[in-house]
């Protein structure tokens, strides 16, 4: 049994050694943040007796108050990632500009951007919360890295991926070569792969989308959203079953598990934003991921993945998981 262990190590220099897929600095740079990720999931898993639950003083950029978890990710991540020499910058949900390399530590060609506690709002009630990152190379010829570098569509990431800390904290990875899921060993302190090729099946009966807010919707999510609570005897000629963990990280792992449809729609509580969720460092990830995993991942009208980003926080409406059903609700807002 123990020889057929995989560790994230090994399948990473698989993939650099056998595949081609990944250069070693990149290596580098994966191993560092499943590295900061185990130290995030010590920290969840002490809550109240690490002292780190509870809120902050301060109010992110995006005008949200902070959490103790949401910061002490964030440093952590940075820490960890700062003096490996395979980063130019970085960029995360919790700091308004990008974070250059300090220039004592040596500067390489990648850029990386975290969302490093998504699911804020669940931290203080035990519920699954998580990490997402996503990682892209410097333009070419570029001199000196600026906000402008972070800029790219997200079919030019590189590598993407998520930790949920749940009952088992898991890491779930893309480096353009499908979805492998790795399982931390807390006694050994490393990860384990546990699923490669993971495969969103291409039809369910399972929507996820925060249904307080229906009054707020488009006619075409109401519709779509109406269509499955009609059931057997609507439209669809099936029943539905709804989740709703509120928690990103944790809704897509149980579509990437199981199937499903995840929606954070445009509505018209804040009708000059795109959407709540950020573009950069929580859909471009999770849209890669989704789409490695045989699924898809749109606005609405368009590939998530194709959006050029104007600015590094810029927000997005968020439709992605099971094929035929994110084709349904695309349809429905395009009349294609
Ligand atoms: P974050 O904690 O990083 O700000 O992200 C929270 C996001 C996302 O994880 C989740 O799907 C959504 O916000 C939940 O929003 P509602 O509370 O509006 O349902
Ligand atoms: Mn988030
Ligand atoms: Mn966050």
């Amino acid at each position: 049994m123990s020889n057929k262990r995989i560790s994230l190590t090994r399948y990473l220099v698989e993939q650099q050694r056998v595949h081609g897929h990944i250069p070693s600095q990149l290596r580098l740079l994966l191993e560092v943040v499943a590295r900061a990720c185990k130290s995030i999931s010590q920290a969840v898993n002490k809550g109240d007796l690490g002292g780190v639950l509870g809120a902050a003083t301060t109010e992110n950029v995006q005008g949200e108050m902070q959490k103790q978890l949401d910061i002490i990710a964030n440093e952590v991540l940075i820490e960890a990632n700062e003096w490996g020499g395979h980063l130019a910058a970085m960029a995360s949900e919790e700091m308004e500009g990008i974070y250059v390399v300090p220039n004592r530590y040596p500067q390489g060609e990648y850029l990386l951007l975290f969302d490093p506690l998504d699911g804020s709002s669940n931290i203080d009630v035990n519920v699954s919360i998580g990490t997402i990152f996503s990682v892209l190379r410097m333009p070419e010829d570029d001199r000196g890295v600026d906000e402008g570098d972070f800029l790219q569509a997200g079919h030019r990431q590189v590598a993407a991926g998520y930790c949920v800390y749940g009952p088992q904290t898991t890491l779930v990875l893309t480096v353009g070569d499908g979805v492998a899921m790795f399982t931390l060993d807390r006694e050994q302190g490393s990860f384990v792969l546990t699923k490669e090729d993971v495969q969103i099946p291409p039809d369910t009966k399972e929507f996820a989308i925060n249904m307080s807010n229906m009054r707020h919707w488009d006619a075409p999510v109401k519709r779509y959203v109406d269509e499955c609570l009609a059931g057997k005897e609507g439209p669809r000629g099936k029943d539905f079953n709804m989740r709703w963990v509120a928690s990103m990280v944790a809704d897509v792992h149980r579509i990437l598990t199981r199937g499903g449809i995840f929606m954070y729609p445009w509505d018209k509580r804040e009708p000059e934003k795109p959407g709540k969720l950020r573009l950069m460092y929580e859909a471009n990830p999770m849209g890669w991921l989704v789409e490695q995993a045989g699924g898809a991942a749109t606005n609405g009208k368009q590939r998530i993945l194709d959006i050029q980003p104007g600015k590094l926080h810029e927000r997005v409406s968020v439709i992605l998981g099971s094929k035929n059903e994110v084709e349904r609700v695309t349809s429905y807002h395009t009349g294609l």
